[in-house]
């Protein structure tokens, strides 16, 4: 079965074709990178796999449960980080995670030494119990994943994980990543940024204007653009056609720059 299915998804606003006719699946195990450029659709997307959204057409299931007849019941197997964090900023993360926990009907001493166990692999035990609102956005970061990962859920979904994070705490939160899919859980993550993608995902799809324009493992991207050694950027950028935009671009600035 697959962690998420995605099957002719739809999502307008207005005029503006946000998610059109999107396509694929998320399998058992694998970590899956969205790819796409600001206002591709992702978060769009991510939202309707939540039933936070409903898709105009289409259909959107996690584990086989439809997100929009059965959103509790997505949440209860999800942990979920979104992009824009909405945190209650007058409570501690300590506070937060208790609340959390207590939400989810977790048993509080076992919640509480999985979030510990966290914050201590992320470096944070520090602001366990800082206001949240005086917390930098990499450490707003750190307590939503924590959260989002005290009930141990089966599927992981990231919404521009990496964004605000300092080089250790990507490493520390890509580690996290890995070893949540080694451990059998799935992952659905979104990025902007090609090279966050390299080297973590099994496969990735690549999202433009709301269309799924590539998707597979970089090596069959690769051979689909026919280049070898291609970084995951370039083969973006020709696959969405930027390549000479982009070329354009770069030398209309090399030039200035000459002058
Ligand atoms: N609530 C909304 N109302 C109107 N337009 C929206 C709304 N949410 C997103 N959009 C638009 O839909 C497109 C896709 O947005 P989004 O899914 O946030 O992209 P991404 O996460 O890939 O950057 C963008 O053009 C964005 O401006
Ligand atoms: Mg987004």
């Amino acid at each position: 079965m697959s962690a998420v299915k995605l099957e002719h998804l739809v999502k307008t606003f207005g005029d503006l074709i946000a998610v059109s006719e999107l396509s694929l699946d998320v399998r058992e195990g694998e970590i899956y990178g969205l790819l796409g450029p600001n206002g591709a659709g992702k978060s769009t997307t991510i939202k309707m796999i939540m039933g936070l959204l409903d898709p105009d057409s289409g259909l959107a299931t996690v584990f086989g449960i439809d997100s929009t007849d059965n959103p509790v019941e997505v949440k209860r197997m999800v942990g979920y980080v979104p992009e824009e964090q909405q945190l209650y900023d007058s409570l501690t993360p300590r506070e937060l995670f208790d609340f959390v926990a207590s939400i989810r009907q977790l048993p509080s001493d076992k919640a509480s030494k999985r979030a510990k166990e966290f914050a201590k692999a992320l470096d944070f035990s520090q602001h366990y119990d800082k206001m949240i609102v005086t917390l930098s956005q990499g450490n707003k970061q750190k307590t939503m994943l924590i959260a989002a990962l005290l009930h141990a859920p089966k599927l992981l979904i990231l919404d521009e994980p990496f964004s605000g994070l300092d080089v250790r705490s990507a490493k520390i939160m890509k580690d996290i990543v890995r070893i949540h899919a080694e451990n059998g859980g799935s992952v659905l993550l979104s990025t902007h940024v090609m090279e966050v993608a390299q080297g973590l995902c099994d496969r990735v799809g690549i999202i433009d204007e709301g269309l799924l324009i590539a998707e597979g493992t970089l090596d069959e991207l690769r051979s689909r653009a026919h280049k070898d050694g291609a970084t995951l950027e370039s083969l973006f950028l020709k696959l969405t056609e930027q390549e000479e935009e982009v070329e354009e671009g770069v030398s209309v600035i090399r030039e200035a720059l000459a002058e």
